[in-house]
């Protein structure tokens, strides 16, 4: 007979070893080791049981089919499948949600797919989540809905201030609500209900009553979350998973879920900015560049169609000195992004940069740029970056705009008014070519900006026309300064 023996498993990657450690020798974080109880007898393959468990016909005298066939074999890949399924997917019929998950044109959660979703806590997760449910539902197909953190009672408050009771957005009788937190439980509902889309809000609450660690430990999530992707596949129902993010931005408990899922959706910015975006940041199913915009409104999320700035004051505004304008792709949508700068007296050698929303390297070498090639005397200054709304700016197109921003922050000069920039800016001070130059320029001129400062290197720039727009190409870092009135 084997007997428990005790391990100590990492939190952040999941990672086992025999004796406590300060540091994870797998993944390098401080104090992330916690014990655990490991039965060797039990569990040799995790998902023995659980194959018998859901090839067994249906207990409790239901009479219906087990939802798994016969073992799987090995076939030729042509004869894996089935060509109608092929490109099947459910439509959240959310169109910003549906984005994200991918598959343009028919875009929406693959059947048998597992997607995390992450955030802070109030950012809205379980808002979307409802939504999303009430609309699939909506659309005649079954959702399980499993709140493990609210009531069914407080669910259906939820869904009434949603508008999913009644009216055109009523979700009828295809939605199931289930308000447990056994995983056997569920999945026994689960079996029973054979809905489409299983919603679980949240993985860090559920729990297998035959393991003796707690709610939200890592031996939980891991084999909930296991478990739950065993579902999916064998199934071929999609579950959406919510998980909640910690402070450092982290899914809670270990990376390992991201591993697991086919998909992991985060939720960007925080919960004072009216906008919300959901990011993809893996996707076996799509790619993972696309942005879906909602705004928090009294009435749940509603979403930001294309073709909003979702952060730029707008082409109207009047012009401020240390706030620029840029047209940032994210995925095949383009945003226009106000970007901000601040200089303030700071002590030489031991001046602030500070960022937000805006990769610190990245505006630690456009600083040095400025001091080298535009002659500008920012050592002893302090300097803010930030982009306006919240939302991650990671591409180099918007050098041009950031280094803007702090030289008109530092001369109090701001641009002409409806005027936007875009471009990267080299070592040597030069002004690089962007992608999708094109795309940008009519981003731009539809929402009213009357100017642009474009790469002059861009090899479509000669040619570039847009209704309205006076398209000014800019070589250098010095010419694109001179602009600043
Ligand atoms: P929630 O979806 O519960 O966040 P999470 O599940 O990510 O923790 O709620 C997010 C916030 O949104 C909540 O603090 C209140 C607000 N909210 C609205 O402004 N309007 C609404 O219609 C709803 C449902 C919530
Ligand atoms: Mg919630």
């Amino acid at each position: 007979m084997a007997k428990p023996r005790q391990v100590f498993v990492c939190r952040s990657c999941g990672g086992a070893q025999s004796r406590w450690l300060g540091k994870c020798p797998d993944c390098g974080t401080w104090d992330s080791l916690e014990a655990q109880t490991v039965d060797t007898a039990a569990g040799r393959d995790p998902q023995k049981g659980l194959v018998e468990a859901w090839s067994a016909p249906v207990a409790l005298g239901d009479g219906g089919e087990a939802m798994v066939g016969p073992a799987p074999t090995a076939r030729p890949l042509t004869q894996a499948g089935d060509d109608a399924q092929a490109d099947a997917r459910i439509s959240t019929r959310i169109g910003e949600l549906d984005r994200v998950l991918g598959g343009h044109p028919r875009a929406g959660l693959v059947p048998g797919s597992v997607v995390l979703v992450g955030g802070p806590p109030g950012i809205g997760k379980s808002t979307l989540m409802l939504q999303a449910a009430g609309s699939i539902a909506a659309g005649g197909s079954r959702v399980l809905y499993v709140s493990t953190e609210e009531s069914a009672q407080q669910v259906r408050m939820r869904a009434e201030r949603l508008g999913l009771m009644t009216g055109a957005r009523a979700a009828g009788d295809e939605l199931l609500i289930l308000a447990d937190t056994n995983l056997a439980r569920i999945f026994e509902q689960a079996r029973k209900t054979k809905p489409e889309v299983l919603v679980l809000d949240s993985v860090q609450m559920v729990y297998k009553s035959d393991l003796p660690a707690s709610p939200g430990s890592v031996a939980q999530l891991r084999r909930c979350c296991a478990e739950l992707v065993f579902l999916a596949k064998a199934s071929g129902m999609a579950v959406l998973l919510v998980g909640h993010v910690t402070k450092e931005g982290h899914l809670a408990g270990p990376r390992l879920l991201e591993h697991l899922v086919d998909a992991v959706l985060y939720f960007e910015g925080d919960r004072y900015h009216a906008h919300r975006l959901v990011r993809g940041v893996k996707n076996r199913f799509g790619n993972t560049l696309e942005l879906g915009i909602f705004e928090m409104t009294g009435t749940g999320l509603k979403e930001v169609p294309e073709g909003t700035g979702v952060s730029a004051a707008g082409a109207g505004a009047k012009p401020r000195p240390g706030s620029v304008v840029c047209p940032v792709m994210t995925g095949a949508r383009c945003v226009l992004v106000e970007l901000q700068a601040l200089t303030a007296t700071g002590f030489l050698g031991a001046a602030k940069r500070k960022s937000s929303g805006i990769d610190s390297n990245r505006l630690a070498m456009l600083i040095a740029v400025l001091e080298q090639h535009a002659e500008l005397r920012l050592a002893d200054r302090d300097i803010f970056a930030s982009s306006v709304g919240g939302m991650r700016v990671a591409e180099p197109a918007a050098d041009l705009a950031i280094l803007l921003a702090i030289a008109g922050a530092h001369y109090r000069k701001a641009l002409p008014p409806a005027t936007a920039a875009v471009g990267e800016v080299g070592l040597g001070g030069e002004v690089r070519p962007v992608g999708q130059l094109e795309q940008r320029v009519h981003e731009a001129a539809r929402l009213g900006y009357r100017t642009i400062l474009v790469p002059a290197a861009n090899a479509d720039a000669r040619a570039l026309k847009a209704p309205g727009l006076e398209i000014v190409r800019v070589a250098t870092v010095e010419s694109a300064i001179s602009q600043l009135a």
